[in-house]
């Protein structure tokens, strides 16, 4: 505790009373300018969390209610007026018509690379180079349902077997084995079939009665061959591309509890303009038809 107040013999100055090991400290205060500065900045920090949205002094919208969605509201509202005329454009035409347009297209391309981002991207890869568990690449020319733009524009329209959209594609594969309706050796048979068909079977005995319970079982969604059904979205079997995993224990699986592979529908989610530029863009990925 200060007891007395005495001043500095060298400076002149008053001390503060306090000492530590003999050292004795000056009263130095604050400059008044930094001082008023200071109180100044107080009030305007005050003031302005009055009037500007401060949680939690006056909520969401403060005083003037101003927040910045509506700040930014009109320049996006102008943003929009200035692109509704091509979208608007973009809804008339089909995707065919927009691809041969050079003006069109390249919006297209450019709007559907965005919107591709922010819906697609999450099952089928950034690039549309498909994910592992059934999630199809977009960027060959293997399809399930067909690469034209028609069949395209159908498939993100109306989704795939999402219990939604009456149009929706793909029917479902029985369960094999979970429904009793083939012994585990006959799966078992019909995997060698079907590895054999790229030269993978490991047991020619077993491949060759697997071709018999092939043609009876399979061959009416999968083809003679194997070579697929795109009407019913039943995947070629005879090449190396496998939705799922060509390895035979993914195989088994398959065959023995069946897949299911679930998209979205996006009419109505969707603008039509953005459908359209979305087919264009997935078009010319690399397998378009
Ligand atoms: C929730 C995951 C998911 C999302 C999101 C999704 N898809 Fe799909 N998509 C799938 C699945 C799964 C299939 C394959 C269905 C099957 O097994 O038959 C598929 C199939 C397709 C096909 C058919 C491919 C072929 O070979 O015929 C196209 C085209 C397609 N999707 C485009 C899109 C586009 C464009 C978007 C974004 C607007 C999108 N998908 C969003 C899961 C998704
Ligand atoms: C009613 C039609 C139908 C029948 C019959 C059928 N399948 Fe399928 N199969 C499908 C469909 C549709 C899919 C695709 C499922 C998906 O995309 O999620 C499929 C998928 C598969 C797959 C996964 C392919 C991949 O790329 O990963 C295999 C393997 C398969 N079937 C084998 C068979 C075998 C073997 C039989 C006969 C024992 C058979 N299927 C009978 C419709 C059928």
């Amino acid at each position: 505790m200060p007891t007395k107040v005495e001043k500095d013999s060298i400076t002149g100055r008053e001390t503060t009373g306090h000492q530590w090991d003999g050292l004795k400290e000056l009263n130095t205060p604050l400059p008044k300018w930094w001082l008023y500065v200071f109180y100044a900045c107080i009030a305007f920090a005050i003031v302005w969390a009055i009037i500007y949205p401060s949680i939690p002094m006056t909520g969401a919208r403060g005083l003037s209610g101003w927040t910045a969605r509506g700040a930014i509201g009109p320049e996006l509202e102008a943003e929009r007026q200035s692109r509704e005329p091509m979208l608007a454009k973009l809804r008339a035409a089909t995707p065919a018509q927009i691809a041969a347009d050079p003006a069109m297209r390249a919006y297209a391309l450019a709007g559907g690379r965005i919107a591709f981002a922010n819906n697609c991207a999450g099952c089928h890869g950034s690039g549309g180079q498909g994910a592992a568990g059934g999630f199809p690449s977009l960027a060959d020319d293997d399809w399930l349902y067909g690469g034209s733009f028609e069949a395209i524009h159908g498939t993100i329209a109306h989704g795939v077997r999402n219990g939604a959209d009456a149009d929706a594609r793909g029917i479902a594969m029985p369960r094999f084995l979970a429904d009793g309706l083939l012994t585990a050796p006959q799966v078992n048979d019909v995997a060698e079939h079907l590895l054999g068909f790229t030269g993978r079977a490991t047991d020619a005995a077993a491949a060759e009665r697997g071709a018999a319970v092939f043609a009876e079982n399979c061959a009416s969604c999968h083809g003679e061959k194997g070579e697929g059904n795109r009407e019913m979205g039943a995947p070629r079997l005879n090449d190396q591309v496998w939705l799922y995993g060509g390895d035979k224990a993914s195989i088994l699986r398959s065959v023995g509890y069946a897949r299911a592979g679930v998209m979205p529908d996006w009419a109505g989610k969707l603008d039509p303009a953005i459908i359209n530029m979305l087919t264009v863009y997935v078009h010319a990925l690399g397998g378009g038809e």
